[in-house]
């Protein structure tokens, strides 16, 4: 089974090794040198299987667009500006974010094993995608991580008592490592929902939950259309002051300490491009003096399970478990494409040179 239309019809099932098999073919046909290629392409394709549809394969129209506008720049690598032994700050060079991530974090990761701790400022990275990715990369070193993310220069949430729109969904990620178990991976966007789920809703004429948007005048509303037409309205932080405050600290931390850049009237992005800082820190937890640390986060993990369920709740879930789950029924099953996004995706293959036999023979599906 490769593909099949959905009961609704208006999504395909792609298996994830061969819709993988296609976003690596395309962008070495773009021009990314292999190991590129096959990093976006694990990067994209995890994030649709772990459920965050919105940073998976949808993505590589936005990514050739941004490629044209001269934006996106192709094979660049990590490179250290600066090494301050546990400090690093990393340039990304509008690099492929998950190329210059994956090398960001590989040199914090040596470093935090060899001082115990490393805190990482990338800075210019082009997307990053689901930061989930790169706390699990950590963690799958042994290692504890934290991740603050702005998204520079393109402000969609208002500040808490503001009503225009000036900080992006700037994403917050901690990872902890669990021997022998997955990770626990905490990983969202400040905004009360994500920028992709407000556009998911307007193409489908649906409202979006309560307390998630404001039109231009400031009016709380529920119609997605005030943040996709004219006059623009904004998306709210989560949990008002606390999500607002989270998502102000992502800038500066990420955009200023990483020598980067945060979001004024300087620096706004007009074009495709989605530029992304991060500051990373990662700790190794054998340098704590705590050896049974596994053993008192199991103990209060069970606390949680124990807990009497509210209705309809079969289960209490630790951050990362869903996604655990949803990467256990698409990898069995199929990962689940619309028809729009594949027919996008078919044309930015074409775009690049691919031919419809060649697409279809990747991914088992006709083009789109
Ligand atoms: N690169 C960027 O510029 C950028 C910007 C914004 C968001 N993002 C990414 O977008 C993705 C989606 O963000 P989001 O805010 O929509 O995520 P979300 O609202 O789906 O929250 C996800 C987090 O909540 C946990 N969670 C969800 N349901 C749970 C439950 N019932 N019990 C316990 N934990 C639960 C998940 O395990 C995960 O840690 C993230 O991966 C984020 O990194 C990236």
């Amino acid at each position: 089974m490769n593909a099949k239309d959905t009961s609704t019809g208006t999504e395909i099932l792609i298996d994830a090794s061969r819709l993988h098999a296609l976003v690596s073919a395309l962008w070495e046909q773009a021009g990314s040198e292999p190991t590129e290629a096959r990093l976006v392409a694990d990067h994209l394709v995890q994030a649709n299987l772990s459920g965050h549809d919105s940073h998976g394969v949808g993505m590589i129209p936005r990514y050739l667009r941004s490629l044209q506008d001269g934006e996106l720049k192709l094979n660049m690598h990590a490179r250290i500006a600066r090494d301050a032994g546990a400090v690093l700050t990393v340039e990304g060079g509008r690099g492929f974010g998950q190329v210059v991530a994956h090398e960001a974090m590989q040199a914090g990761i040596a470093r935090a094993g060899q001082l115990g701790i490393c805190a990482v400022g990338l800075r210019n990275a082009h997307h990053i995608g689901r930061i989930g990715h790169w706390a699990e990369q950590c963690a799958q070193a042994g290692m504890v991580s934290f991740h603050f993310v702005n998204v520079a220069g393109d402000p969609l949430v208002a500040a808490f008592g503001g009503i225009d729109a000036r900080i992006g969904t700037n994403p917050f990620c901690a990872a902890f490592p669990r021997a022998g178990k997955p990770p626990l991976v905490l990983d969202f966007a400040t905004s009360r929902i994500a920028f992709g789920k407000t556009r998911v809703a307007y193409n489908k004429g649906h409202q979006v939950p309560p307390d998630s948007l404001i039109d231009h005048t400031g009016q709380p509303s529920n119609e997605p259309r005030v943040v996709h037409e004219d006059p623009r309205g904004s998306l709210l932080p989560f949990g008002g002051h606390k999500g607002y405050g989270m998502a102000a600290m992502c800038e500066i931390f990420a955009g200023a300490l990483s020598g980067g850049f945060t979001t004024h009237d300087g620096t706004l992005m007009t074009n495709s491009a989605i530029i992304n800082c991060m500051m990373s820190v990662i700790v190794s937890p054998t340098a704590f003096d705590a050896p049974d640390a596994e053993g008192e986060a199991d103990a209060f993990i069970a606390w949680l399970k124990a807990s009497r369920r509210a209705q309809g709740v079969d289960e209490v879930l630790l951050p990362g478990e869903p996604e655990l789950a949803r990467r256990a029924e698409r990898s069995a099953h199929g990962t689940p494409v619309d028809k729009a996004t594949w027919k996008q995706i078919s044309d930015t293959a074409r775009a690049v040179g691919m031919t419809d036999a060649r697409i279809g023979e990747l991914a088992g599906v006709a083009a789109g």
